[in-house]
């Protein structure tokens, strides 16, 4: 059986809903008190065992691949000011093994093209793909549980979550059947229907194991929802010659790419961060002022 050691990252997207924060600056880089979201998304992939990062981005991006790549301007600055630990963190943001790819993703036809811009460096092995804006906090990390069930049912596994019933409309949705506690067989999926039509309140988040012949799918979709090619499409196409399982994932999602989902991340981790938890902790039990 062939080992997940590729993680997709779209991240080509405008990023409209947190203008002008996003203007010149990729959403993607926005931080959760320190660290940027792309990093906790890499992280994720990181503590799942996959090495190779590919990256697919567009105009406006280059800081994410500045974030990953050395920074001689700013080390040799550390340096001369004798900050040392801060060099050590700046050079070791990413484990020596871990190879960092880009893509460029010519125009944005949709996340399913995104996705099949990878192609030429995934060939022909079981991918992850990883939506930065779903922060996901989870022990083990929630890609390491996705490929703890891939392993297992060596199949196409997709992250889900309840949602509440008025925000369907926001998801891909997925009809399914329980196989064991976590991990259910998908029957069915759509994106984003209105609640009046959904075949149930189960989402996909923004985590998904892939097989390699999604690509073929995606090949063949055309423009659906919003005249994009949609990876939700292609996984609809692959259901119908192999089996995809969705796994609900053990942990907290944070939906990052929404104002409130992002104050919540921010207020949460904040309240966990060592070294400035304790503090933001007590700041915030003297409210309501
Ligand atoms: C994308 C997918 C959707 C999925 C969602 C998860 O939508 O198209 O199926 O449920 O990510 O975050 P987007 O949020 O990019 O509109």
């Amino acid at each position: 059986m062939k080992q997940v050691t590729k993680a997709v990252f779209p991240v080509a997207g405008m990023g409209t809903r947190f203008l002008p924060a996003t203007k010149a600056s990729p959403k993607e880089m926005m931080p959760i008190v320190d660290k940027p979201l792309i990093q906790f998304a890499v992280e994720e992939a990181v503590a799942a065992g996959i090495t190779d990062m590919i990256f697919v981005t567009g105009r406006s991006k280059r800081a994410i691949e500045d974030h990953f790549d050395k920074a001689y301007e700013l080390e040799s600055e550390l340096e001369r000011h004798g900050k040392i630990e801060l060099l050590e963190f700046v050079q070791n943001l990413l484990p020596k093994n871990i190879n960092c790819i880009y893509i460029r993703q010519p125009e944005a036809l949709g996340l399913g093209h995104a996705v099949l811009c990878a192609q030429p460096v995934i060939n022909d092995e079981p991918f992850a793909v990883l939506l930065a804006d779903d922060l996901l906090q989870g022990t083990p990390s929630v890609m390491r549980q996705m490929v703890d069930a891939f392993e297992y049912y060596n199949c196409s596994v997709l992250g889900v979550e309840e949602v509440p019933a008025a925000e369907t409309g926001r998801y891909g949705i997925v009809a399914a059947r329980p196989l064991s506690e976590r991990v259910e067989l998908i029957s069915a999926i759509v994106e984003k229907p209105k609640p009046e039509v959904a075949p149930s309140t189960l989402a996909v988040i923004g985590r998904y194991i892939l097989m390699p012949s999604i690509f073929d799918h995606l090949k063949r979709v055309k423009p659906g929802l919003g005249g994009e090619i949609q990876l939700t499409d292609g996984i609809a196409s692959l259901l119908s010659e192999q089996q995809v399982l969705a796994y609900r994932f053990d942990g907290e999602r944070y939906d990052c790419g929404s104002k409130i989902g992002y104050l919540k991340a921010m207020v949460d981790l904040g309240r966990r961060h060592p070294e400035v938890g304790a503090e933001f902790t007590a700041y915030l039990a003297g409210f309501p002022k």
